[in-house]
């Protein structure tokens, strides 16, 4: 902001127009910044008025689908939402490659998700923790009256997990409600049953509670994926040899499993966001599983199998829904999940960790052969093009040029640019 100060009153009474119009005239930026504003939301903008608070535009990702997967049988286009070139095509081309061998098999290990109370301040917790437990059915009413709803779908309390925690200010007794929230990802549903329970911990126990919040490591709603690239599809022996070795590598070093990881959430992330689903939330679940056993490690697995083919297989957290939050008020959410054609978040689930395996296989052949620049390139060569300024056709002949050139680099593009008009004239 070029003057002014951020304390704007009244700002989130305005119109998204208005609210664009008076930043524009505090960020020192002419009317045609509004404008883009506006234009960039397109029909948007009241969705995006309802979704956060102080809307003045959207920010558009694009939207492509990823080719060729055959999912438990299925045959499914899948839509991803990414900024970064390669990755819906990386995801067409893995799984091209292992269709011949029946494409991906995957499972999910249910729908639960898990909500902690946290309890400090008592002279015994084990004694807090046993009447916790002998209050099970009491819990169980509260939290299956504060979701009806989810009870009559099927949903509802499952069970209660107990633990004294050792930290830095003593003992606390954390409890997590476990509740099967079918096709909700359910942060809502198991946040609110946690805040109805939390007065009564309190009155029961007489340990004064604090926090009642959801888990994110959501590892009661595993996914698993797995396939089997045959030697032939791949490239041979060496290149199988190859991402065996990338992934050793990953296992052994958390330096290399964070890239590793990251590579299978370029997939992951795509579908979560495509679907209106919240990214964030898998995430965090994605890297707290991949550091459970206290050492921060890769989410898939590679080894061969007895016929020498590559077969791979991740599992991870998986915590998505298809009702609710921006899933159900986006209306290309809403589509995106009927070309999926899933009908429980179960199934999105299913069709999330094939993509991430199918992500992961793509880089660590890429890695483990030309090296991920060739691939990235030809893509990243338009990207470079448009900044240069190329319009048009310019930006198919200006990347061209620049592959050719074997440097992609704005300078590059620039001079190269200037040289395409003047032969043109
Ligand atoms: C780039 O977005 C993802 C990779 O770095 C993943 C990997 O290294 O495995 C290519």
């Amino acid at each position: 902001m070029s003057e002014g100060t951020s304390r704007l009153s009244g700002f989130h009474k305005l119109t998204p127009a208005e609210r664009a119009e008076r930043l524009a005239r505090l960020a020192g930026l002419g009317p045609e910044a509004a404008a883009h504003y506006a234009a960039a939301a397109g029909d948007q903008l009241a969705l995006a008025d309802r979704l956060v608070e102080n809307a003045v535009s959207t920010l558009n990702v694009p939207l492509g689908i990823a080719t060729n997967l055959l999912i438990d049988g299925r045959e499914i286009l899948v839509p991803m939402a990414t900024e970064e070139s390669s990755v819906i095509a990386a995801v067409g081309n893995a799984a091209k490659r292992c269709r011949a061998s029946g494409g991906f098999t995957t499972a999910t290990s249910g729908n639960e998700m898990i909500a902690q109370i946290q309890q400090l301040g008592m002279p015994d917790p084990a004694q807090v923790r046993l009447k916790v437990l002998e209050r099970r059915s009491d819990i169980k009413a509260v939290c299956d009256a504060a979701d009806p709803v989810l009870l009559e779908l099927g949903g509802g309390f499952r069970d209660l997990e107990i633990r004294v925690l050792e930290t830095a200010e003593g003992p606390m007794v954390i409890t997590h409600l476990i509740v099967d929230t079918r096709d909700a990802m359910g942060a809502n549903a198991v946040n609110t049953m946690a805040e109805a329970v939390a007065p009564r911990l309190a009155e029961w126990t007489g340990a004064r509670t604090h926090l009642r919040i959801l888990s994110n490591l959501a590892d009661r709603r595993l996914v698993r994926a797995r396939a089997v690239w045959p030697l032939d599809e791949i490239g041979g022996a060496g290149v199988r040899d190859g991402i065996l070795s990338a992934y050793r590598f990953a296992e052994a070093d958390p330096y290399r499993a964070a890239t590793h990881n990251k590579g299978i959430m370029n997939g992951v992330t795509a579908v979560v966001l495509a679907t209106g689903n919240d990214t964030r939330a898998v995430e965090a679940g994605a890297h707290a599983y991949a550091a459970r056993d206290g050492r921060y490690r890769s989410l898939s697995r590679w080894e061969t199998d007895a016929d020498g083919n590559l077969a791979g297989a991740l599992e991870m957290p998986l915590a998505v829904g298809l009702v609710g939050g921006a899933t159900r008020l986006h209306p290309t959410a809403q589509q995106n999940l009927q070309v999926l054609g899933v009908e429980t978040a179960a199934g999105l689930a299913r069709i999330i960790g094939a993509v991430g395996l199918a992500q992961n296989f793509a880089a660590l052949r890429a890695l483990a052969t030309t090296g991920i620049q060739k691939g990235h390139m030809a893509l990243h060569a338009q990207n470079v093009a448009l900044l240069a300024g190329a319009l048009g056709e310019e930006v198919d002949a200006l990347a061209a040029a620049l592959v050719q050139a074997g440097e992609v680099r704005q300078d590059v593009a620039e001079r190269l640019l200037r040289e395409l008009r003047a032969r043109k004239g």
